[in-house]
């Protein structure tokens, strides 16, 4: 494993904003909140399935309200929470996951390049996810802001629905699985706690 000195992203802007001890702040809260509100909102609709349906669909708007939040945000907010910031093409972020299995890649401040990729994943998956049960909600409960439209729509639409809603939510869980395997591993190549930062929104300033 190399000790990489390369820290990618300026440190030293007003943007990213310092603190006394060597420290970055790189996640506003609002990324902080998102972040984890979206695992408690995900957690809950997944776990608790249409058992308790009030609770499910309540944790579905809870998600796609917060994907509408992030959305705006990676247009107006704060430096690293920009997609500018992160949203790379397919050819860096295959460069970087060829680094990243030979111990060689940089450290980034903000997401890194295949970090960034999941991020744009999970934001539209579970984006799709809270959609589709949205319209399910609506066609087989007639319930929801799509009732109306849903309403009156053959059975065999809602159980296409149903059979896509459960697909998207399981391919999330993969990608989430993916997801932390990849926070964990970054976390070990860079020797920095990023469950840690993702909590207080530091990182260390550079190697
Ligand atoms: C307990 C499990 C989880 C842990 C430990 C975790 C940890 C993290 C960490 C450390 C980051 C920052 C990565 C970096 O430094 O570049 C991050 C970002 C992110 N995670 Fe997770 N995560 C978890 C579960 C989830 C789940 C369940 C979702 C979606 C349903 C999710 C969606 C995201 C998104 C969208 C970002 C980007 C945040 C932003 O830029 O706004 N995470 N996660």
């Amino acid at each position: 494993m190399t000790t990489q000195s390369l820290v990618k992203g300026d440190a030293h802007t007003a943007a990213a904003g310092t603190t006394g001890d060597q420290q970055v702040r790189v996640w506003d809260p609002l990324v902080r909140v998102f972040h984890w509100s979206l695992v408690a909102a995900f957690a809950t609709a997944f776990i608790v399935e249409d058992d308790v349906l009030g609770l499910h669909v309540w944790a579905g708007y809870l998600a796609l309200t917060l994907i509408a939040i992030r959305l705006v945000w990676g247009v107006i907010g704060t430096r690293y929470a920009r997609f500018t910031d992160f949203v790379r093409g397919p050819r860096q972020v295959l460069g970087y996951i060829g680094d990243a299995l030979r111990f060689n890649a940089p450290r980034y401040l903000g997401h890194n390049p295949a970090g960034g990729a999941m991020v744009v994943a999970l934001l539209i998956l579970v984006g799709l996810t809270g959609l589709t049960g949205m319209a399910l909600y609506g066609a087989q409960e007639l319930s929801g802001p799509l009732a109306p439209m849903m309403a009156g729509a053959p059975a065999d639409v809602g159980e296409a629905l149903e059979e896509t809603h459960e697909v998207l939510a399981n391919l999330t869980l993969v990608l989430i699985v993916a997801h932390v395997a990849g926070v964990l591993f970054s976390s070990l190549a860079h020797r920095e706690n990023l469950i840690g930062s993702m909590l207080t929104g530091r990182k260390r300033r550079d190697d």
